[in-house]
C-alpha cells in the first residue's frame, strides 16, 4: 500500500524555519515540543522507506494512536501475532487482539508486518509434542523420530497456513522465521531444529510464500545482523536457501542496538552484503539504546537522563538515518520496536534483570510524546 500525503506540515515547517541552524526547539525556547506539532517523519523519508512502529493494542488509542497516524506509515505487532498469543492451544486460534491492529492499519493506510510466524520463544509447548504427549526433542527411536517430524512439519503447515491466508490482503511483509541463528554463528539448537533440521525454515517460506499475497515480502528476521560470526552465517545460510530455491525476499535486520555500536561502517557493510545476494533488507526492530546491557552507567531514573546523553543519542541517529537514506534502494522499511520512550522492552529488561535501574530511551520521542534531538537529527 503507497500512502497518499494525509498530514498537514505547516506547523513543523513553520518551526523549523524559526529555529536557527542545528538548535533544535527545546534548547530555542526551552519549552517541549510536542511529537503532534512537528513534520511527519514518514514524509522525510517517502522518497526511500517507510517508517513503522511496534505496537500493543492498548496503543492503538489515545496520544499513541495519534503519533502513530502522524508519523509512521506502518505498523507491526510488538506481541499479539506471535504463536504463542496467536495459536495458543493446537487448533485454537486467538486473532481478536492482531484483528485489533490489522483494522488499525487499514483505517489509517499504514503498511503492516506481520511478525512472526516462527520462532524458538513465545512458542507453545504443544508444537512439540508428540501424540502421546512425549517431548519430541527426548526421543531416541529414529521411526518414532521420523513420525515426529513429519507431524511437527504438518502442525507448522497448518499454523502459517491459517494465519498467512486470514491476512492475505492485509500483511505486506512476513518475518516468516525469527533469530534461526544463534550468537556464535550456529543453527540455533531450538526444538525446530532438533526436531526437523533446517526443513522447518523451508516449509515455513514454502508454505508462506503459497499462501500470502502476490506482492507480500518474506523475510528472515534477526538481531546482531552486523556481527561477526553471525553476519557470514546467516549470509551462507540465506545463500544456501535460495540456492534451494527457497523462496526468501529479504532480510529483517532487527537493530537493537546502542549509541555507537555497532559503527556504521559495519552497518553500511552489512546491508550491501545481503543486498549482493538480491535481498531487499528492512530495519524491523530498531531502538538506540543509551546504555547497551548491562545497562551502564545507568541513570537512576528516566528524568535523571542528562540533555548530553540525548544530543549523543542525536549525533549517532544523524549518521545512522543518514546511511539507511544513502542506501534507500537497498531498504525499503524501517520500524521502532515502539512509538515512544514510555514503552520500550529495554525496560521490561532492566526491570527483570537489574532491580529496575537503567530505564532507557530509546527512540526519537521522549516519555511525554515530545520530539528529542534525535529526532531534528534525523528530520535535518
Ligand atoms: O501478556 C502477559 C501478561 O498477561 C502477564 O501478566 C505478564 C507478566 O509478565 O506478561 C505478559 O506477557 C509479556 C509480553 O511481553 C507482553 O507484554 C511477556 O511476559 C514478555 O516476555 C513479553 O516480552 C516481549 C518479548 O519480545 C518476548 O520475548 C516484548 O514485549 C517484546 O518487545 C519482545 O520483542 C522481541 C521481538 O519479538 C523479537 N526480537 C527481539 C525483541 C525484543 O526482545
Amino acid at each position: 500500500m503507497l500512502k497518499v500525503l494525509r498530514k498537514p506540515v505547516i506547523c513543523g515547517l513553520a518551526l523549523a524555519l524559526l529555529l536557527p541552524a542545528g538548535m533544535n526547539s527545546v534548547s530555542a525556547a526551552n519549552e517541549p515540543v510536542s511529537a503532534l506539532e512537528v513534520k511527519p517523519m514518514d514524509e522525510r523519508y517517502k522518497n526511500s522507506f517507510t517508517i513503522g512502529a511496534a505496537v500493543e493494542p492498548y496503543q492503538l488509542e489515545g496520544k499513541d494512536a495519534e503519533v502513530l497516524k502522524r508519523h509512521y506509515n506502518s505498523i507491526v505487532a510488538e506481541n499479539v501475532m506471535k504463536p504463542i498469543n496467536i495459536h495458543p492451544e493446537e487448533g485454537k486460534f486467538n486473532f481478536t487482539e492482531a484483528d485489533k491492529i490489522v483494522k488499525f492499519a487499514k483505517e489509517n493506510n499504514m503498511d503492516l508486518r506481520g511478525h512472526n510466524l516462527v520462532w524458538h520463544s513465545q512458542v507453545p509447548d504443544w508444537f512439540f509434542l508428540d501424540e502421546e504427549g512425549k517431548p519430541m526433542v527426548n526421543e531416541t527411536d529414529p521411526k518414532q523420530r521420523e513420525k515426529n517430524k513429519k507431524l511437527l512439519l504438518k502442525r507448522l503447515e497448518t499454523h502459517i497456513k491459517t494465519i498467512v491466508k486470514r491476512y492475505k490482503n492485509d500483511v505486506d511483509s512476513w518475518d516468516v522465521v525469527n533469530e534461526v541463528v544463534d550468537d556464535s554463528g550456529e543453527l540455533r539448537q531450538s526444538p525446530w531444529y532438533q526436531i526437523t533440521g533446517t526443513d522447518y525454515i523451508k516449509v515455513a517460506f514454502e508454505t508462506a510464500r503459497k499462501y500470502a499475497g502476490k506482492d507480500a515480502k518474506l523475510y528472515i528476521n534477526d538481531y546482531n545482523t552486523e556481527i561477526e560470526p553471525k553476519r557470514t552465517a546467516i549470509y551462507n545460510l540465506v545463500k544456501d536457501l535460495l540456492a534451494q530455491g527457497v523462496p526468501i525476499d529479504g532480510i529483517g535486520h532487527q537493530s537493537h542496538i546502542q549509541v555507537g555500536w555497532p559503527s556504521i561502517q559495519e552497518i553500511e557493510k552489512t546491508i550491501n552484503m545481503f543486498a549482493g545476494l538480491g535481498l531487499d533488507n528492512q530495519i524491523t526492530e530498531l531502538d538506540v539504546s543509551l546504555y547497551g546491557w548491562p545497562p551502564t552507567p545507568a541513570y537512576p531514573s528516566y528524568d535523571l537522563i542528562p540533555q548530553s546523553e540525548f544530543e549523543r543519542q542525536a549525533a549517532y541517529y544523524d549518521q545512522l538515518f543518514a546511511l539507511y537514506e544513502k542506501l534507500g534502494d537497498k531498504i525499503s522499511n524501517v520500524t521502532f520496536w515502539g512509538i515512544a520512550d514510555n514503552h520500550t522492552w529495554l525496560n521490561d529488561r532492566a526491570e527483570q534483570y537489574n532491580n529496575g535501574v537503567g530505564k532507557d530511551a530509546p527512540f526519537v520521542f521522549d516519555a511525554n510524546y515530545n520530539v528529542k534531538p534525535a529526532y531534528w537529527a534525523i528530520m535535518d
